[in-house]
């Protein structure tokens, strides 16, 4: 068997992807969720100083994206194009999303190495003319097997509905090409067995093996009734599937069938993140079709759970009304991205609401993170002039206090970094934060001034210089999730200056004990978590 994602060597590239979104609407938290995600994953992976590709895009083809833009009077491209110009890329670049690379379907880089591809496996037999007639939901764009349907009620009384789009679907009767999936079966069952960590959580693994095992149809992988796609080389009148054309982004972005470099250097993903509405296209489909081309597997397929408002999935189709920007306007870039990890178990389900979201900020964000930080920025400013002491009294609460970074350090790696627990992780960091201010309240700084003899300053020393050297820990640990913030500490640490650029320090170093040198400039920098404004109308 070719060497999987989680097998790849070397020089090669941490390669994590999202799903390529339909374009047509804007996004939504749904779709900030899985991106956000991605972006805390890769910029750990980055900060432990390995080499990362972050890929993101658009799914630009298909009835959905053409019907879109019919109803909107315009062509699918000029459609697309500003969706992709006025809302997704500005979303991302707003998010603080730092992706290598941005794939549109629709790029030409893309379209050609698509027909290569398909061509290749028409030529290797794997895909034949044949006709088909089921219900097709245009939502999902797939056929549906009749067992998935669920019965309508109200205005759909007496149709059969998709469950995930919840609307009818249209009988599709077609001549269409296709791919042989059902020869696929016994080979991905063992490639899943091999490899029990390919499809996370476990409910989707078991989802998956269950469906495989009741014996897979062949798939059809064109489309002659409407043009909006990527014409099947050797049969024009027809245009590829909207699924496999979609699937192929996560090798034409990195160079397949035209940087060779590139792509040995780069693919397969060793995590692609996805959402469980299309956990069976990324963990049947796609696998398959890299067999038949004897190509590496992905690493990890992991799908997140949905994001619900008022007990509703968060969905273009169904809209429940709040955007990301109606929360960072409220909240800061910085709380968004931690609020949906830090509250929902990855792999869940998970409802949003204002008053969670709030009282989480106040009391995690402002209260024990924020007011930490400016009051040991506060207190060395009041009692040094602003210069870190060295620490020359350390004891047993000092050590308890290294101790407890060294660990926070070790648990947020493994769990952000290898187990995609971004809420066990960042908990673990949140953790460490408790524990340093009942080590301020313990130790009682300012009780400790008062006494000026050499001994008490010295304590007085100490018990600052634990608590920014365990601050400079936090940054570090909170980079990948909160980077806007993270930096401002780091500048009111003095730690730019005195140890460089936040984003060189690796995290797997943080818990280095006395990294922070004496004599850095500690400034009371701007307030790290404002007090909320009173929640829009
Ligand atoms: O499926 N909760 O695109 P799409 C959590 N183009 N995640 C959600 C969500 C919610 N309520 N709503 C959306 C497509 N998502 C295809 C993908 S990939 C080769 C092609 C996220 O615009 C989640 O990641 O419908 C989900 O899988 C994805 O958005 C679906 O985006
Ligand atoms: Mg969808």
């Amino acid at each position: 068997m070719a060497a999987t994602g989680s097998e790849k060597q070397g020089a090669t590239a941490y390669y994590v992807s999202t799903p390529i979104y339909y374009v047509n609407d804007a996004p939504h938290l749904g779709h900030a969720y899985t991106t956000v995600a991605g972006d805390v994953l890769t910029r750990w992976h980055r900060q432990r100083g390995e080499k990362v590709w972050y890929l993101t895009g658009t799914d630009e083809h298909g009835q959905k994206i053409m019907r879109t833009a019919e109803a909107n009077d315009v062509t699918p491209q000029a459609w697309c194009d500003k969706l992709v110009e006025e809302a997704w890329k500005p979303l991302w670049e707003h998010l603080n999303i730092a992706n290598d690379d941005f794939i549109r379907t629709t790029e030409k880089r893309h379209t050609d190495r698509v027909q290569d591809f398909v061509q290749d496996l028409y030529d290797k037999g794997e895909i034949y003319k044949g006709g088909y007639e089921g219900p097709y939901c245009v939502g999902c764009e797939e056929y549906k097997l009749p067992g998935d349907l669920i019965d309508g009620e109200g205005e759909f009384a007496g149709q059969k509905l998709c469950p995930i789009h919840k609307k009818p679907v249209e009988l599709l009767k077609e001549e269409n090409y296709f791919f042989k999936l059902s020869e696929y079966g016994p080979k991905l069952l063992e490639f899943y067995a091999a490899n029990p960590d390919f499809i996370q959580p476990e409910s989707a693994r078991n989802e998956v093996v269950n469906f495989v095992e009741q014996g897979l149809q062949d798939l059809s992988i064109s489309r002659s009734t409407f043009d909006w796609g990527v014409p099947v080389p050797w049969d024009p009148k027809h245009v590829i599937y909207v699924w496999v054309d979609a699937l192929l982004n996560y090798a034409t972005a990195v160079g397949y069938g035209a940087n060779q470099e590139k792509f040995d250097g780069t693919f397969p993903a060793n995590v692609h993140l996805i959402g469980k509405d299309i956990l069976r296209f990324h963990s049947v489909i796609w696998p398959a079709m890299l067999m038949a081309q004897g190509l590496p597997l992905p690493g990890k397929v992991v799908a997140n759970g949905w994001l619900m408002v008022g007990g509703e999935k968060m969905s273009k189709s169904n809209l429940t009304g709040i955007k990301p920007q109606d929360l960072t306007s409220h909240f800061g870039v910085d709380a968004y991205r931690w609020y949906f990890l830090r509250a929902i178990s990855y792999g869940s389900d998970g409802s949003f609401s204002w008053e969670d979201f709030s009282a989480r900020y106040t009391s995690e964000l402002a209260n024990d993170y924020g007011n930490l930080a400016s009051r040991v920025a506060a207190m060395v400013g009041k009692y040094f002039g602003g210069s870190l002491p060295e620490a020359t009294a350390a004891g047993d609460a000092e050590r308890a206090v290294q101790e407890g970074l060294a660990k926070a350090v070790a648990t947020a790696d493994a769990k952000i970094g290898e187990e995609l627990d971004f809420q066990g992780g960042i908990l673990a960091i949140f953790d460490f934060v408790k524990q340093v201010n009942g080590y301020i309240t313990e130790q009682e700084p300012w009780k400790v001034a008062k006494d000026t003899t050499p001994e008490g300053q010295a304590r007085l020393a100490t018990i600052l210089y634990t608590a920014a050297e365990s601050l400079r820990g936090v940054a570090v640990l909170l980079n990948a999730v909160m980077p806007e913030t993270s930096q401002k500490l780091w500048e009111s640490l003095g730690a730019e200056e005195s140890l460089g650029a936040l984003a060189d320090q690796k995290v797997q170093d943080a818990g280095a004990w006395g990294t922070l040198p004496a004599g850095a400039t500690v400034t009371k920098g701007a307030v790290l978590f404002p007090r909320l404004e009173e929640k829009p109308a």
